[in-house]
């Protein structure tokens, strides 16, 4: 039996029904939805540095994460939200290249057939044509292994799986298959050894693609722009990872909730990033991404702000974001130290 998980359309007109199978009841997620959390302080935003200190909780300081020596098998992360324009694709990018900076070996897997990941990293997906893609890697991962479709990209140790318009076709022709919801972890299977990060840029929709990402991913980091509407659908959000949790994945961990285009300057931003602390508690990251022209200024060059602008807020937010994420799951014991 199966049951369709509701969709907004108002959300995103991309949005699809999928249904997962077996009902359950959708418990809540493991969060913990009662952590304190200490109101800011109006004076404390007029500082600089109360930016990094935006979710009001104490601010650790993170430090960058020791060197390793051997690498792999990947710790695999969806970046989700299907809200359309809250920075999937700028912090899949973004913290691949400082996960990169780190000496870690990275691979980012576009899910997304408006192809923003490549084009992101230089790749024109008009111009994949007769290069295998992540379509050909989806649809049979046997004839065509993920090593038949990874380019390098201009750093050393971040590689991509890119995708095109093409793969729009995938969420249909997967329909009809057998075990429809496992054809990227199957995919990942040969390439899971030789990297120590896996990052999925998803499309904003909670469809078949992003339903394969969840259930190959070991965690989800969902990124959340800062204004009025943040919240809105975040509970069919959460009611898609406990249902892939509960019958396709039971790895799945939310590993972070990222506020980003922060302007530490308005009282909204303060108010919404207290509403995403309410909402889900020690979960929220404690770096926040601030608001600048810098990143689509990089998504028109088509390299990361750590290449472009290393020096920058915005790279300095990627790296602090990097060092924290790294710091959380070696203290779970997700990644070895
Ligand atoms: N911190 C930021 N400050 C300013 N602009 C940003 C920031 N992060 C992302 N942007 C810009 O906002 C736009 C949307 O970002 P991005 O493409 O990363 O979002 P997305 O969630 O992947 O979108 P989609 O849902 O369409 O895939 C882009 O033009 C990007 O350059
Ligand atoms: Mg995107």
């Amino acid at each position: 039996m199966t049951v369709p998980i509701p969709q907004d359309q108002s959300l995103n007109e991309s949005a699809q029904n999928i249904e997962i199978p077996e009902p359950i009841n959708a418990p809540a997620l493991p969060i913990d939805h009662e952590a304190s959390v200490t109101p800011i302080a109006a004076s404390e935003v007029k500082v600089t540095e109360a930016v990094l200190g935006l979710t009001g909780r104490p601010l650790p300081t993170f430090s960058a994460p020791q060197p390793i020596t051997s690498h792999g098998p990947a710790y695999i992360i969806a970046m989700t939200n299907q809200k359309g324009g809250v920075g999937k694709t700028t912090t899949t990018i973004n913290l691949g290249a400082a996960l990169a900076e780190a000496g870690r070996k990275v691979l980012m897997v576009d899910m997304d057939p408006q192809g923003s990941l490549s084009i992101g990293l230089g790749v024109n997906p008009d111009d994949l044509g007769g290069k295998r893609t992540v379509y050909d890697m989806l649809m049979d991962s046997s004839a065509v292994p993920a090593s038949d479709v990874v380019m390098k990209t201009s750093v050393p140790g971040l590689d991509l799986l890119p995708a095109n318009i093409q793969l729009s076709a995938a969420e249909l022709r997967l329909a009809g298959e057998v075990a429809r919801e496992y054809a990227l972890d199957r995919a990942f299977e040969s390439v899971r050894p030789l990297y120590d990060y896996i990052l999925i840029d998803c499309q904003p929709s909670l469809g078949l693609l992003t339903v394969n990402a969840l259930t190959a991913a070991d965690g989800v980091v969902i990124p959340m722009e800062c204004e009025f509407f943040a919240l809105r659908g975040v509970e069919m959000l959460r009611e898609t990872i406990s249902k892939v949790q509960e019958r396709l994945n039971n790895r799945l961990t939310i590993d972070g909730v990222l506020p980003t285009m922060v302007d530490a300057r308005t009282l909204h931003t303060r108010e919404t990033i207290q509403a995403v602390l309410d909402a889900f508690g020690e979960a929220v990251f404690h770096t926040t991404i601030s608001r600048t022209v810098k990143f689509p200024e990089t998504t028109k060059a088509g390299v990361s702000i750590i290449e472009q602008a290393p020096n920058s807020s915005g790279a300095q937010n990627y790296r602090n974001l990097a060092w924290e994420l790294v710091s959380r799951l070696e203290t779970q014991g997700a990644v070895a130290k």
